[in-house]
């Protein structure tokens, strides 16, 4: 049975008991505790916490998921893999164990003809949590699995939370018997492997708290519902009902790993180390394919450190079984794509970009190698050097931050060298590393707040701050929440730095790459908060900072929320210009022209999308004329709300990233552009005024960024420049449109004078050539001319000047010398005929003892010869030590 099979079944079934069926959320989690989504409920939390009302109690989802923990062991085991799925069905207070239970066996045993997965019932097993005999009897009595067949775990195993506080609850998990072949008899406890957990049901019901452990964390309460939460790996049911050994013999990583074998040369199940690999890349692949495709981009930090990490250890894996070869990331995404497009047909549609960046990344990461193998040399250069036989933890972290080496590879490298590697002070750079850049990842959203403080937030302004600013910039609500330093306080004095929460607010948050709002809330008591900053640290909270400017805010009052007009008006104008400048890039360089980015701030925006090259400059005039004559249509522009599918069926642009709610804002302007958007935006396109597009530029690999100017802004820009160019005209006494022409012209008689006078100074310095020829003295049998040239004369000069002395000697053993100072340092030329060479007097030789008097060094052949120095008042001496030279030949 195909994996999309496989999902479609259980989709199919739990549709049929009255679930609705939500489409994968976007690998990017909407919660900040999390980088990526890594379990089936993530996109539910909310309406397990009560934040949120569900769109159904009854709900079901493939969900795509990312966990990288357990990275290094990807490959090493069959088991561990970066990217699954998870199939769920979720109850939001509506059934529970008792329906829960059963609804999971029927869909097992259920024949195969039938819908079902086909399961004996024999060979099934399930665990329930310690004291959960209502689990046990259900299982026992209603489902019928004898009792031997059931077993009690504890909290490590049969007690499911995100690790993080928020929902949790006992579980009871579900086990297949895979036979005697694979391990000891005795059930789950027994043997994990033998026994292979297919489906953990989780009964949702308490709140907890923060803790390291799995097993040590405070339960602050009951949830408001009892809710169900399960969770079967797509993949490892695959690999059961396909008869299969493991996940990677599943049909879509199979396919991935077939490539690179076959791209490699390497065979499969041959060798122990050539298998990690091929696992390794066959997982990693199709991990980072997929976090491609939500939007996720190679970076420094967060998601983006995770992703590169993944797609180097691909490569990286590629280069141990001999594929060194640019292009083969190229060879296996597209197997990657085809082999999930069926399940995820937006990976076909946006293959072109996926494939830009991937590429990108593999071209950085093979010159990565190529300059940081350079690095590597000298950093174990230098644990030689002073002795030890350890290349030092902070060289390996600066190969592997700075230079993107994986330790591995470094590992590898240090072996071959016969060197070992601080591995633990690596690995506690690292941890630190990432602590930062987690932290980093949050600072923005969540300031200094922690999440059981904005989940109370979150409760406090009634599961959902009331967003009325589309609509409108001023307007009355309560102060729901305000917090000095991070924590509750009751009141806040003037000068305080304050985050506030209202019930409702036409504040925008900073989303979307649109900028936050700036204004003020009036509170009742006469108190004013001054906004500087607007951010939304978890769906549907909004929380403003800034400072209490006047009075004592306190918390419960009623508030006047009133938003800077004007700030408001020029982001939006951005905003609007932002949409109109995509659309039109898409209609000039094509579907590939993807948005990766955007900043709307006040007059000024810039836009980010993905791209092979630089834009040519003709086609960024076309797009910023054509958007600017489609603008001044003053387009009507109009915002709603839709389903996806039909937005989709509109042709509106949707972005990477986006989270596939059921009803998504579709922004247009006309008929020129339309997108999902959550920003605010003009009423009519006219109110844009101008655009004027400033550049293009590179900002990472594949991805290019143009920015822009809007309204007001690009104006003055423009009339700078005008003011600029009737400057130019006036000195140049020129109309405008000759000024061109008229530039050209002046430089090009710049450089016709300067090569003039170029060859006036060589005339004049060889024209004492014949005479200097004349002064030649004997020495010893030698002719010899040594010469200063004036200051100034360029070394081009001093040496023509030698040659040609040597020519009008070249009868005669002879050596020439001529010096100068071109710039500040002394050069020596040295010109020597045949007969002096025979005499043994070498140029080369010669320009060595004069530039030992220079303090230089220089060289050459033997009848000519060039050096130089760093002292020409020794000048007179070098001459002398040459003449000295000659005579003592
Ligand atoms: N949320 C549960 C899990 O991820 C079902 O195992």
């Amino acid at each position: 049975m195909e994996s999309a099979e496989v999902a479609r079944r259980f989709l199919t079934f739990f549709e049929e008991r009255g679930h609705q069926v939500v489409p994968s959320a976007s690998l990017v989690a909407e919660d900040p505790t999390l980088l990526l989504v890594n379990a089936g409920m993530v996109p539910f939390k909310p309406y397990f916490l009560g934040q949120r009302t569900p769109p159904s109690q009854r709900m079901t989802s493939a969900q795509k998921c990312v966990r990288t923990p357990d990275i290094e062991e990807v490959g090493k085991t069959t088991r561990h893999a970066t990217f699954f799925q998870m199939l769920g069905n979720f109850s939001i207070g509506d059934y529970f164990k008792e329906q829960a239970i059963p609804f999971a066996w029927e869909l097992l045993t259920r024949p195969r003809e039938d819908g079902g997965f086909g399961f004996p019932e024999e060979k099934l097993w399930v665990t329930v949590f310690d004291d959960d005999d209502e689990a046990q009897s259900i299982w026992h009595e209603k489902v019928g699995v004898p009792l031997d067949r059931i077993q009690r775990r504890g909290m490590e195993d049969n007690f499911w939370s995100m690790g993080v506080p928020g929902p949790c609850g006992p579980c009871s998990e579900i086990y297949y018997d895979r036979g005697p072949a694979y391990g000891r008899e005795g059930g789950p406890v027994a043997d994990e492997d033998r026994y292979l957990e297919v489906w953990n049901l989780v009964f949702m019901q308490f709140e907890r708290g923060p803790g390291d452990s799995k097993t040590d964390f405070p339960i602050l309460g009951d949830l408001p519902a009892k809710n169900i939460d399960t969770g079967m790996g797509l993949e490892r049911m695959a690999a059961i009902l396909q008869g299969v050994d493991n996940i990677y013999e599943t049909d879509t990583l199979w396919r991935v790993l077939d490539r690179a074998a076959g791209l490699t040369g390497a065979r499969y199940g041959r060798d122990r180390r050539a298998d990690v690999s091929l696992r390794v890349i066959a997982d990693h692949v199709r991990s980072g394919t997929m976090m491609v495709a939500d939007g996720i981009r190679p970076g420094n930090e967060g998601r983006g450190y995770v992703l590169r990490r993944i797609l180097r250890r691909s490569i990286r894996n590629l280069r141990l079984l001999g594929g060194q070869d640019a292009g083969l990331m190229h060879e296996l995404t597209d197997v990657a794509i085809k082999a999930m497009g069926e399940q995820y047909p937006e990976l076909v549609r946006t293959a072109a970009n996926i494939h830009t960046v991937i590429d990108a990344e593999e071209d950085s990461f093979l010159q990565t190698l190529r300059t940081g193998t350079a690095i590597f040399d000298t950093a174990v250069e230098e644990a030689r050097r002073s002795g030890g036989r350890t290349l030092a933890g902070d060289q390996a972290f600066k190969l592997h931050d700075t230079y993107g080496f994986p330790i591995d590879l470094t590992l590898e490298m240090a072996s071959e060298q016969g060197l070992q590697v601080d591995e633990e002070g690596f690995r506690r750079l690292m941890r630190e590393q990432r602590e930062r850049a987690k932290k980093d990842a949050r600072d923005k959203r969540t300031g200094n707040l922690d999440v059981s403080v904005l989940d109370e937030l979150l409760t406090g302004a009634g599961g959902e701050v009331d967003f009325i600013g589309y609509g409108h910039l001023r307007g009355d609500a309560r102060l729901v929440g305000l917090l000095v330093g991070g924590a509750n306080a009751p009141a806040a004095g003037e000068g305080t730095e304050v985050e506030v929460v209202l019930d409702r607010t036409p504040f925008y948050a900073e989303g979307g790459g649109q900028l936050a709002d700036h204004g003020v809330i009036r509170l009742g008591n006469g108190a004013v908060v001054e906004v500087t900053d607007v951010q939304a640290p978890l769906p549907g909270l909004i929380v403003h900072r800034g400072r209490v400017l006047s009075g004592e805010a306190q918390a419960g009052d009623s508030a006047h929320a009133e938003v800077d007009v004007e700030r408001r008006r020029a982001i939006s104008r951005s905003h609007t210009a932002t949409h109109m400048v995509h659309a039109g890039f898409r209609r000039a360089l094509g579907e590939s022209a993807a948005q990766a980015g955007s900043e709307n701030s006040p007059g000024r925006f810039r836009f980010d999308f993905t791209a092979s090259g630089a834009v040519p400059a003709g086609v960024l005039r076309d797009v910023e004329d054509e958007v600017n004559e489609v603008l001044v249509g003053d387009l009507d522009v109009r915002a709603f709300h839709t389903s996806i599918d039909e937005a989709r069926a509109m042709g509106a642009l949707a972005l990477f990233g986006e989270k596939y709610g059921d009803e998504v804002r579709v922004v247009e302007v006309g008929d020129y552009s339309r997108e999902l958007c959550g920003g605010t935006h003009v009423a009519r396109s006219g109110q844009l005024g101008l655009i004027k597009v400033l550049g293009e530029s590179s900002i990472g690999a594949g991805v290019r960024r143009v920015e822009a100017l809007v309204g007001i802004d690009a104006f003055r820009f423009l009339a700078r420049e005008s003011v600029l160019v009737a400057q130019l005209a006036e000195q140049l006494k020129a109309r405008k449109e000759e000024l061109p022409e008229r530039i050209s012209g002046v430089v090009t008689r710049l450089r016709d004078a300067e090569k003039e006078l170029e060859k006036l100074r060589s005339q004049q310095v060889l024209a004492i050539a014949g005479s200097l020829a004349d002064t030649a003295k004997d020495v010893g049998g030698i002719a010899f001319v040594g010469h200063r040239a004036p200051d100034g004369t360029g070394a081009d000069d001093l040496r023509k000047l030698a040659v040609d002395v040597r020519g009008r000697l070249v009868a005669r053993p002879a050596v020439v010398m001529v010096t100068g100072v071109p710039k500040d340092r002394p050069v020596v030329v040295v010109a020597v005929t045949e007969g002096a060479r025979e005499r043994g007097l070498k140029a080369g030789a010669l320009v060595g003892v004069a530039a030992k008097a220079l303090g230089g060094g220089g060289g050459g052949k033997d009848d000519l010869a060039q050096g130089g120095g760093a002292n020409p008042a020794a000048i007179g001496e070098a001459l002398d030590a040459v003449e000295r030279a000659v005579g003592a030949a």
